[in-house]
């Protein structure tokens, strides 16, 4: 009998023919709750979940227990209780590298557009008041030759920092667990304790994963440590930033603009002041949304979730230990 795979974010037609020829696929194009009746059925036969933007929780894995895989089409994993999915055996896959591009680019897109006020001129020319030649009341602020501080210089932060370097010599500062001396090397990068690079840097840009140790990583303090002229840019996740004191910090010029692609609560509701505010730019986190990375994420899903169902290691992992643990 084939094994069964609950899918419940949209594949293109050859992914799904590429899995129903080994095995049995319950597609949910578009699943709007974990408690879908269809869905939960699903999931109680299944041996494998390929999806994004879904909370796996405990409870839900208690039924589905046949589940030996996950493959998320995302990078992040903080939906997933990782060490439970271990303890049960149930591997974990994600799909680090072929997002890394496309969402360094919406980093840098954060930082050009929050500098050069790009979203809040646009709408000036929408709505007419583009009526003389511009002043210094539309100004912005340089990007190039400025300090871009760099928290978490993973490779999504490596490659938003190589854009910096390379493409605007801009001077890169970073702060993350492990020294990077190739990085060092390639970049002129130099690492920094987090509170000097708040100090220094022209722009801070967070792209650390969210877990316990970096939830609101970044709050009050962090904010009062940064220029008045600091722009935030936030590409990781909502809640690494406490978000009161990242408005009350805007609000009250303690700096200058934020570029978010990440919020506490996603979609972002129009009652936060945040879509509201003419100093930030907020993206709905299209980070690694185009065309060709979302395809190429769905692959990598596909393709790790087909391997772990045959036995085979896939392709990225997120908890070897489960995979070790395998008879
Ligand atoms: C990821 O892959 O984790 C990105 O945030 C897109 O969801």
């Amino acid at each position: 009998m084939k094994k069964r795979i609950v899918a419940f974010r949209r594949l293109k037609q050859e992914q799904l023919d590429q899995l129903t020829e080994d095995f049995h696929v319950d597609y949910f194009e578009k699943l709007d709750s974990a408690d879908d009746p269809a869905f939960r059925e699903a999931l109680a036969e299944a041996h494998g979940l390929v999806g994004a933007s879904l909370k796996i929780t405990p409870q839900l894995l208690d039924e589905a227990p046949h589940l030996e895989a996950i493959a998320s089409i995302s990078v992040g994993y903080d939906n997933y209780p990782v060490d439970e999915l271990t303890r049960r055996g149930i591997l974990l896959c994600n799909t680090p590298d072929v997002l890394t591009e496309t969402t360094a680019d919406t980093g840098f897109l954060l930082i050009i557009a929050t500098a050069r006020r790009a979203v809040e001129l646009a709408e000036f020319v929408k709505r007419g008041d583009w009526q003389e030649s511009i002043g210094e009341a539309q100004f912005g602020t340089d990007v190039h030759g400025k300090t871009l501080g760099m928290i978490g210089f993973g490779r999504i932060g490596a490659a938003i920092a190589r854009r910096g370097a390379l493409g605007f010599g801009m001077k890169i500062l970073y702060s993350n667990a492990s020294p990077k001396p190739q990085l060092e090397q390639e970049l002129g990068a130099t690492r920094r304790e987090m509170d000097e690079l708040l100090a220094e840097s022209d722009f801070v840009c967070v792209t650390v994963p969210l877990s316990a140790e970096t939830e609101h990583l970044i709050g009050k303090r962090e904010f009062a440590l940064m220029k008045p002229s600091a722009i935030f840019v936030n590409i990781a996740r909502g809640k690494v930033v406490d978000e009161p004191a990242l408005v009350a910090a805007l609000e009250s010029g303690e700096i200058r603009a934020a570029g978010l692609d990440v919020f506490e609560q996603e979609p972002l509701s129009l009652e936060s002041p945040l879509p509201h505010m003419a100093n930030v730019v907020a993206l709905p986190h299209i980070g690694s949304a185009t065309h060709e990375t979302r395809d190429a994420m769905a692959q990598r899903a596909v393709d790790n979730i087909a391997l772990a169902l045959k036995g085979e290691r896939p392709i990225s992992l997120v908890n070897e230990a489960a995979y070790q643990s395998r008879d």
